[in-house]
């Protein structure tokens, strides 16, 4: 048994070998190898000091640095860490982006098939998913997540965990997730990255905690810390968050790896007054793995020599770290993920740029389509293309794209050329920039509209626009990009625009003047293909928003499942001395769960088993959806439900269920959604989780903010 196996390798091992276990280190990527000549991280190595390597990949570069490892006096293998946050060298969209299909089934395989490729690749552990939730676009890392929806994230963190993970740790395809960052790192002040989050503990559980839990009873193996703090204790210390919440009552059995320097950062943060404090702090505080603070290999050993520092702890987090290295079957054999053929033969397979497209497709929001612009069709004699997205391949990869491969990602030009060949004349100009205020480029694009049967326009952010340290204060399409469709406007033709992003921008004037929008976030290495797809109706679009869309900046931190007040806008005419803004609506742009499709879906029969139930009871919802436009199409239903009167004021909707539909025309099926207790419940003041007696509002809907069915229902005592 692995138990004993891990207790028979610590009765060998000395203080400093088990603190190595303890280190994490970066490669230094030179291009001579992993690790450069001039630093002594193979010495380190060598000597028993480091427990694993983030960086290193690629099956040659991870069988070279393991070998190291394997010439240390008790041989433990390395663990090779690394960002696979979506896709390894085949690049999915951006976990925004693939968050917008609700389709879990993709999400999945999506997680699947990168987990196999990094597999393949010397990987053994990614640091993904990301399951802070975040109701400001401001923050650049709202591309990494699942958006602002507490159920929906928790949904997706448990996909892709199943995804990354496979049939388990120790299966050759299967890499160890890292579920990440805990915690409350998404609610960053002002949208800040790395700011502070002040928090009541009840918020704390009921929308930000659920999603991490839900990634561990999905099994992750690994949690990842987060740079914030939180009530004024930096999460890397936190024993309220990392022992008590998730080693104690959660259970947790794997290991705790701070973030990228999170350790020494509580010196600048003005909680350590030094490395060596924040050394002490953090294993107190449950950190198991310091990751490129070098404070734990530089301090821990002096730190319990004094006394400061129980070994008890060191031998708990190098116990929690030897049992995954056992689980994956490293002590086997330390390179059986390094394995050249293997890689050649996953990595860019045909296989695996399916599923990206796939994905890719069902990933782009369909926000507008007036007249019915789109799809366009197949005889379409020429295209105005304009836009400085049009032809870039780069961003579409999105960032915290790690192995891409520039050769392999398609711009919207090519994937327009692909689909239709010589039949339809592309007639290119880039128009402007993404970010300046150069104009010279107008006249041109103008030119080519008023020579083209449509226009196309792709803007938006470059991919180093949204991310990590990629906070934005003005979320605005950037440069003159909306300035550059006011002129194309102006020709008369219909103008499509598409926006690619890793967030939500702000675009009013399109919104309200383009004929068609379609919102594509960055899709990845198929993002031509999926996006030519769509607009030639070869797949009808299915996505539907994670995130609301603000009209304004002024307007952030902006979510659906807002509580009400006191002075609610009952009518957006009549604001005086009501909860409002003077010079906005409190409505949003675009609302959370919203999403076109090019067909038309027909919500009627709404019935329910029972108009009330008990605490150990359930009611049955049932409807009928009817696709009654004219192609076949993926619907994503909605069940909100509202607590109408509580111990503590209650959103005035929550999402509880979804699934998502295919029909086709003419089509028609019953849907069904359970209500039951868990679904009720909430932290009550106490923290609690209970449902209360009383009346509930039920909605179903094709977004938040157009419900389609309501009735009520009752629970009783
Ligand atoms: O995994 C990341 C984390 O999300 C942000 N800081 C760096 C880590 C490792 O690259």
């Amino acid at each position: 048994p692995i138990e004993q196996r891990v207790n028979d390798l610590m009765s060998k091992m000395t203080l400093q070998e088990k603190i190595g276990q303890l280190n994490q280190f970066t490669s230094d990527r030179t291009s001579t190898g992993p690790i450069s000549a001039n630093s002594n991280k193979l010495k380190d190595i060598e000597a028993g000091k480091v427990g694993s390597m983030l960086n290193v990949r690629g099956s040659k570069d991870t069988r070279m640095v393991q070998e190291a490892a394997m010439r240390s006096r008790l041989k433990i293998p390395l663990l090779f860490g690394l960002d696979v946050i979506h896709g390894y060298r085949v690049t999915f969209p951006i976990p925004l982006a693939e968050a917008a299909s609700w389709d879990l089934d993709a999400i999945e395989f999506a997680s699947r098939v990168a987990g196999r490729e990094a597999a393949a690749a010397g990987i053994h552990w990614t640091f993904a998913p990301m399951v802070d939730i975040s109701r400001d676009a401001r923050w650049g890392r709202v591309m990494e997540g699942a958006g602002e929806d507490t159920y929906l994230g928790s949904m997706i963190a448990k996909a892709r965990v199943r995804g990354f993970q496979g049939k388990g740790l120790g299966e050759l395809d299967a890499v160890m997730a890292c579920v990440k960052h805990f915690a409350a790192y998404g609610a960053a002040v002002a949208g800040r990255d790395y700011n502070t989050v002040d928090m009541s503990e009840r918020h704390l559980w009921e929308v930000y905690l659920p999603p991490f839990k839900a990634a561990l009873d999905a099994g992750a193996a690994t949690f990842m810390n987060s740079f914030n703090d939180l009530n004024g204790i930096p999460a890397t210390a936190n024993t309220y968050l990392q022992r008590d919440i998730l080693k104690g009552k959660w259970g947790f059995k794997g290991f705790v790896v701070s973030d990228w320097g999170s350790v020494r950062e509580m010196v600048p943060h003005g909680f350590a007054k030094d490395n060596e404090e924040a050394a002490k702090y953090a294993i107190k505080g449950g950190s198991d793995m310091d990751m490129e603070s070098y404070a734990y290999v530089n301090f821990l050993e002096k730190l319990v020599k004094n006394k400061e520092v129980s070994e008890d702890l060191i031998n708990d987090a190098v116990r929690r770290i030897l049992t995954k290295k056992f689980e994956m079957g490293l002590f086997d054999d330390p390179y059986r993920f390094s394995d050249e053929k293997r890689e050649k033969k996953e990595l860019n397979s045909a296989a695996n740029k399916k599923v990206a497209l796939e994905v890719a497709q069902k990933s782009i929001v369909l926000l507008k389509n007036q007249n019915q612009v789109l799809p366009l069709s197949k005889d379409v004699k020429s295209i105005a293309l304009v836009g400085p997205l049009a032809k870039s391949a780069e961003d579409m990869k999105g960032f915290w794209s790690v192995v891409w491969d520039n050769d392999h990602l398609v711009s919207l030009h090519e994937g327009l050329e692909t689909k239709q060949g010589k039949k339809t004349q592309i007639n290119y100009a880039k128009g402007c920039n993404i970010n300046d205020d150069d104009k010279s480029g107008f006249a041109d694009a103008v030119e080519v509209a008023r020579k083209s049967d449509v226009v196309v326009v792709a803007v938006g952010e470059a991919f180093d626009m949204s991310g990590e340290a990629k906070s934005r204060a003005n979320i605005h399409l950037p440069g003159v990009q909306e300035e550059l469709i006011k002129e194309l406007k102006k020709s008369g033709k219909p103008v499509v625009v598409l926006i690619m992003a890793g967030r939500p921008l702000i675009f009013n004037w399109t919104a309200d003047n383009a004929d068609a929008i379609m919102y594509t976030w960055w899709l990845g290495s198929e993002a031509g293909h999926a996006m030519a797809n769509v607009l030639f109706g070869d797949y009808n679009p299915s996505g539907k928003l994670p995130m609301t869309f603000p009209r304004s900046e002024g307007q952030l931190p902006i979510y659906y499942n807002y509580n009400n007040t006191g002075r609610p806008v009952i009518n957006e005419n009549n604001i005086h001395y009501r909860s409002a803004y003077i010079d906005s609506p409190n409505s949003p742009k675009y609302a959370f769960g919203y999403g076109l499709s090019y067909t038309n879906f027909a919500y009627s029969n709404l019935t329910l088993s029972s108009k009330s139930l008990n605490q150990d009871g359930s009611i049955t919802v049932k409807f009928t959806l009817k696709n009654d436009g004219k192609y076949a199409g993926e619907e994503v239903v909605q069940l909100y439900l509202r607590d109408k009167v509580a111990s503590l004021v209650r959103p005035v909707k929550e999402l509880k269920d979804f699934t998502k539909i295919l029909l086709k025309p003419g089509e028609s099926k019953e849907v069904t959604f359970v209500i039951n207790k868990e679904k009720l419940s909430f932290y009550n003041k106490n923290l609690d989780w209970v449902a209360e007696p009383g009346d509930f509002d039920l909605m179903i809907g094709t977004s938040s903010d157009n419900i389609k069915l309501k009735d009520t229902f009752q629970l009783l005592d």
